[in-house]
C-alpha cells in the first residue's frame, strides 16, 4: 500500500518554482512506483493540492464525517483537564508543538486553556505546507496575541523534527486522527522520532478515531453529497494538471471499504471500463481492466487496547484519556516514560 514515507519534502525550498519542480519530481516518482506495480496504489499525500485541501475542509464539515466535530467537542469539554494533566508545574513555561498543524482551527481551544494556567505559552506548528502554516499562525495570532508562535516548515515523516531546547514543559499534539493514515510500522516510527525530541515529564496528546459499526464508518468515507468521492477522484485531475496525464475521472469511481482484519477504512479508485491512460511527463502508458483499482488511502481505526500497545511500544506511559459519550473518538495523553 502507498505510504506517506515516500512523500515529498518541499518545505525547505523558498521559491514557488522550486517547490513546483520538486512536487512534479515526487509525483513522477510516485506514479512510476505505484501505478506499474500490482495492486496499484498512490500515496495519500497526493490528495492535498489546493483543490484537495479545499475538498478536505468540506469533508470535515459533512454530517457523515464525525471525527473532526467529535474531537472538537472533546477538546471544548476537557481542554482545561488535558492541559492540567500535561503541565503539572504551572509556574514554568509551556510549549505546544503540533505535528501536521494544518490550519490549527481546533488547537486554539487548547491554547486558550494553556493561556488560562500559564502566562508563558509558546506554539510551534509543524507542517509541510507553508500556506497552511501561514494560516495557522494568523489564526492563532489573531485569537491569542499573547502566545509566542514559532512555525516550522517540515515534513516530519521524512525529516524527523529537531526541536530547540526549551526551559519548561513541552506538550506535543498529534490530533485530527492523522496517525490513522499511516501503517502501524510508520506510526511507531513517527512517534518514536517525536519521543526523541521530548524530555522526561513532557507529554503527547494523540487523537485517534475508534472502531465502530461498519455503516457509520463507511458513510464517513462515502458521503451522500459525493465530496469524499470528489476528494479521491481529484488525484486523477491532479495528475492530468501536473503530469500531463489523460485520465477521465468519469471513467473511475470512488470506493470505500472496511477491512476488519487490518482495522482500517480503505479508499480505492475503480476503473469502470477497460481503458488506456497515458501520463506524458512520467513517460507511462497504462492499461486498466474493468474493475481494476488504485488503492489511495488507509484510515486505521483504534481500540483502547491498540492505543495502549502503540504508545507502550514507543516508550510513552498513558496518563489520561478523554472520549465523547459514544466512545467514537479518543484523545490520549501520554508522558515520556
Ligand atoms: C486526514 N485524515 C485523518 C482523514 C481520515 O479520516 O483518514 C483523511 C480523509 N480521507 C477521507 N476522508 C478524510
Amino acid at each position: 500500500m502507498a505510504t506517506y514515507v515516500q512523500t515529498v519534502d518541499i518545505g525547505h525550498f523558498a521559491t514557488a518554482d522550486e517547490r513546483e519542480a520538486l512536487t512534479r519530481e515526487a509525483l513522477t516518482r510516485e506514479v512510476r512506483r505505484g501505478l506499474i506495480t500490482r495492486p496499484r496504489s498512490l500515496s495519500p499525500w497526493m490528495f492535498y493540492d489546493a483543490e484537495g485541501s479545499r475538498l478536505f475542509e468540506r469533508i470535515t464539515a459533512l454530517p457523515e464525517y464525525y471525527p473532526t466535530r467529535t474531537e472538537r467537542a472533546i477538546l471544548a469539554g476537557y481542554a482545561d483537564a488535558i492541559i492540567a494533566a500535561a503541565h503539572g508545574d504551572r509556574s514554568s513555561p509551556l510549549r505546544l508543538v503540533e505535528l501536521g498543524a494544518g490550519t490549527a482551527s481546533k488547537t486554539c481551544i487548547l491554547l486558550e486553556a494553556a493561556s488560562r494556567i500559564s502566562d508563558d505559552v509558546a506554539y510551534v506548528p509543524v507542517d509541510v505546507c507553508p500556506d497552511a502554516l501561514e494560516l495557522a499562525c494568523q489564526n492563532v495570532a489573531c485569537a491569542l496575541p499573547e502566545v509566542r508562535i514559532r512555525p516550522i516548515v517540515r515534513n516530519y515523516v521524512t525529516h524527523p523534527l529537531q526541536l530547540e531546547p526549551f526551559d519548561g514543559t513541552t506538550l506535543a499534539l498529534y490530533i485530527g486522527t492523522s496517525i490513522g493514515n499511516f501503517s502501524p510500522e510508520e506510526a511507531r516510527l513517527i512517534l518514536r522520532n517525536l519521543g526523541t525530541q521530548l524530555r522526561i515529564g513532557d507529554a503527547l496528546l494523540l487523537g485517534t478515531d475508534m472502531v465502530k459499526d461498519e455503516p457509520t464508518l463507511l458513510a464517513a468515507y462515502d458521503d451522500r453529497e459525493g465530496i469524499t468521492a470528489a476528494f479521491n477522484l481529484n488525484i486523477l485531475d491532479r495528475l492530468n494538471r501536473e503530469l500531463g496525464a489523460d485520465f477521465d475521472p468519469a471513467c473511475f469511481r470512488h470506493r470505500a471499504l472496511w477491512n476488519s482484519v487490518e482495522s482500517r477504512i480503505e479508499m480505492h479508485l475503480e476503473s469502470v471500463q477497460e481503458q488506456g491512460i497515458s501520463i506524458e511527463h512520467a513517460d507511462l502508458d497504462l492499461h486498466f481492466t474493468q474493475g481494476e483499482t488504485i488503492h489511495t488511502e488507509n484510515s486505521y481505526k483504534f481500540t483502547d487496547r491498540s492505543i495502549r500497545t502503540l504508545l507502550r511500544d514507543v516508550g510513552f506511559e498513558i496518563r489520561g484519556a478523554w472520549k465523547d459519550c459514544r466512545g467514537w473518538y479518543t484523545l490520549t495523553l501520554a508522558r515520556v516514560g
